[in-house]
């Protein structure tokens, strides 16, 4: 079957046709509208910017989509949309968009979470991928683990407890004046640093939990900023980066790797926006192999948002028999 996936979270308006046969997930089509360079403009996502540029390009992108594919509306088994979490005026537009398409199209209607989207994109990768394995999701509004026990559910394990990683990354990025989003810039900038020149916490919480705490260490590199300007000296940016990569990183591999222990999963999927850090890629890429888990990781046209992920994820739904319909809502929070 043919499945079309909507994606209106954040800052990125999708449209993606799936081909599925089983288990087996090709991807026929894949059109992301980057809002970023608005949004650069005021050095983070305008909210309400955000909802009328997804009304703009919705439309056209969804067309180029089933053009791209080959496939018509009438070929489609279902529509699959992000209903939550996001910016509730964003969401509303794919999901308002979405409802229609299928209500006058006669198809079946599909409310995807947008964090089990992320995660269903290690389905779209060349590794074979079957739950049950442990996920770990890294983006701009989010940081957990999930124990994946099936297709469609999941467990949270651990979580950040204030800002998640990608938000962090950021923030670092705008105060030493690095174009938004600051974690693509970060990351290059942390190959010219030496890690540890800036003293900053582990974002990893005590060894009782699973969850994170960015707050800590944001507000850290902040005050390293503030306090050095202060004395009239030039900030350290590529060694600030490289400190602060390494302390998300570490912070990262080492809630992983208790998650990984704790489970007893074999397999690591890793998944988000932040996914496409290499620092971050090779650290757990090394942790893996270490304890003989394979890792997922989607590639990075895949890591951020993406219609794709959101048929695969819809897929699954679908599978389950598990349909919405026109009474559907959007929601800023996650409604797992
Ligand atoms: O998943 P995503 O596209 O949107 C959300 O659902 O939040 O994630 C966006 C986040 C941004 O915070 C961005 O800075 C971060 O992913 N990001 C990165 C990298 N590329 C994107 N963070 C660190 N290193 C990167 N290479
Ligand atoms: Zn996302």
């Amino acid at each position: 079957m043919y499945i079309l996936g909507i994606e209106t979270s954040c800052d990125e308006t999708s449209a993606a046709v799936l081909q599925a046969e089983g288990d087996s997930l090709l991807i026929r089509s894949n059109i992301v509208a980057s809002q970023i360079e608005t949004h650069r403009l005021y050095g983070g996502v305008v909210p309400e910017i955000a909802s009328r540029a997804h009304i703009e390009a919705i439309t056209n992108v969804t067309a180029e989509a089933l053009d791209t594919a080959g496939v018509a509306l009438s070929d489609l088994g279902a529509v699959a949309v992000t209903a939550h979490p996001g910016l509730i005026g964003a969401l509303l537009v794919g999901v308002n968009f979405a409802k229609s398409l299928a209500y006058a199209n006669g198809l079946p209607l599909v409310a995807v979470n947008h964090i089990k989207a992320h995660v269903a994109a290690g389905y779209l990768t060349e590794t074979p991928l079957k739950p049950p394995f442990l996920a770990l999701v890294v983006s701009g509004g989010h940081t957990s683990l999930f124990d994946v026990t099936d297709y469609t559910d999941f467990r949270e394990i651990g979580a950040t407890r204030d800002d998640a990683a990608g938000e962090a990354f950021d923030k670092i990025g705008r105060v030493i004046g690095l174009p938004y989003p600051g974690g693509a810039a970060l990351d290059r900038l942390a190959y010219e640093g030496q890690v540890g020149a800036v003293k900053l916490p582990s974002p990893a919480l005590g060894a009782d939990t699973l969850d994170f705490s960015f707050s800590g260490l944001k507000t850290a590199a902040l005050n390293f900023v503030n306090s050095t300007r202060q004395q009239g000296v030039e900030v350290p940016r590529a060694d600030l980066a490289s400190s602060f990569t390494a302390s998300v990183v570490e912070g990262i591999a080492r809630k992983s790797e208790q998650a990984l222990l704790q489970t007893g999963h074999k397999t690591l999927v890793l998944a988000g926006g932040v996914a496409a850090n290499s620092h971050l890629r090779r650290r757990l890429a090394d942790l893996c192999r270490l304890h003989g888990v394979t890792l997922v990781v989607p590639p990075v046209s895949l890591c951020g948002d993406n219609g794709a992920m959101v048929a695969a994820a819809g897929y699954f739904e679908y599978r389950k028999g598990r349909f919405a319909d026109v009474s559907l809502n959007a929601s800023a929070v996650d409604q797992y």
